[in-house]
């Protein structure tokens, strides 16, 4: 027998040695939730995840960039919610000036916000509602498209205001890239990219987040706006394709785990770098199996963020981002 995969794995030197995918808590960018109270407030659907008050956020992101994690990705979760979600375009909204402080406090950690409306509508959908025609039930009501795009470019300029760095719209409306994009430039910001959540699913996986930020439609469903699970690569290449022409900086695969083969295609295909959301319902299965005593949550993780840079993925926002980088820097 001349080959024996197995001399290369005898010690540790060798196995590191012939290693070829690398995980660095440079890739990681670590979300915050942001509400408008003074208190802490735990998730209970995302044990280890906590809504921060506006001096909460800048002290987690103090904590990320202190140990290598150096971006961060701000979700607001308003006291007032209405139709048209006018809390997220408010100059003085929770992201903008949890954005502000953040970039006054911490200059050197990088401030992505999520750009959408979910968080900040009384119905809990990424833009305002109008009525489906002949529909019923789930689908007798979605987003408007057309005047979404102008709240989600209000959104994105007033984020850009605060000092964002970089905006990462996810509502998944037709066109929505473009309209960020021009309305940033017409605002001065031509140097502000856009992390498309260019190819995202109506997923199951987002059920904690959603609980975290009470952004759980109240009526119909996301899936006339969201990719169907079941689309193929067809669809996923379309819809990086569209995000790409219109001026899209990065590209994301959202949730990661069940669509590592959809992560691999766009990397292939594109040149942009690709981003993975490791979302809410991945990070609450490993830590429930973890509490239950059925899996190491340690090594899980770190085995589960590989498998996302060896699909493809340049970055990864992953709720478990602390802890991944305490643990990488332990292993050194
Ligand atoms: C807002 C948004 C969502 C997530 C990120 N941005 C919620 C949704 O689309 O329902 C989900 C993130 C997660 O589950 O961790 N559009
Ligand atoms: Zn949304």
């Amino acid at each position: 027998m001349q080959d024996r995969p197995r001399r290369l794995r005898r010690t540790p030197a060798l196995r590191a040695m012939t290693r070829e995918v690398h995980l660095s808590p440079a890739q990681f960018i670590h979300p915050i939730f942001v509400h408008e109270r003074d208190d802490e407030q735990p998730i209970s659907t995302m044990p280890g995840v906590s809504r921060h008050s506006v001096q909460g956020a800048v002290e987690q992101a103090r904590e990320a960039l202190s140990l290598g994690v150096p971006s961060v990705i701000l979700f607001g979760i308003p006291d007032h919610k209405d139709a048209v979600g006018t809390q997220a375009y408010a100059p003085e909204g929770v992201v903008q000036r949890a954005t502000r402080a953040i970039k006054a406090q911490v200059p050197g950690v990088t401030v992505i916000t999520d750009t959408c409306l979910c968080e900040y509508t009384d119905h809990g959908h990424c833009g305002p509602l109008c009525e489906v025609p002949g529909q019923t039930g789930g689908d007798a009501w979605t987003v408007d498209n057309d005047p979404s795009l102008d709240l989600l470019a209000r959104t994105a300029v007033s984020q850009a205001q605060a000092g964002a760095d970089v905006v990462a719209p996810s509502a998944m409306m037709d066109g929505m890239v473009a309209a960020i994009r021009t309305a940033l430039d017409d605002a001065g910001f031509v140097h502000i990219p856009v992390m498309s959540y260019a190819v995202k699913y109506a997923s199951a996986y987002y059920g904690p987040f959603r609980e975290a930020a009470g952004s759980a439609p109240s009526v119909g469903h996301r899936a006339t706006y969201q990719m169907d699970p079941a689309g193929g690569h067809r669809e996923a290449l379309r819809e990086a394709r569209l995000d790409v022409a219109q001026g899209a900086d990065t590209l994301m695969v959202k949730p990661a785990l069940a669509y590592l083969d959809v992560l691999k295609l766009l990397r292939d295909e594109f040149e942009l770098p690709v981003v993975a959301y490791n979302v809410s319902g991945e990070y609450a299965l490993v830590k429930a199996a973890a509490q239950l005593g059925f899996m190491d949550e340690r090594r899980t993780v770190l085995e589960t963020l590989t498998s996302m840079r060896r699909a493809g993925a340049d970055a990864i926002i992953t709720y478990h981002a602390l802890d991944a980088a305490r643990w990488l820097r332990e292993a050194t």
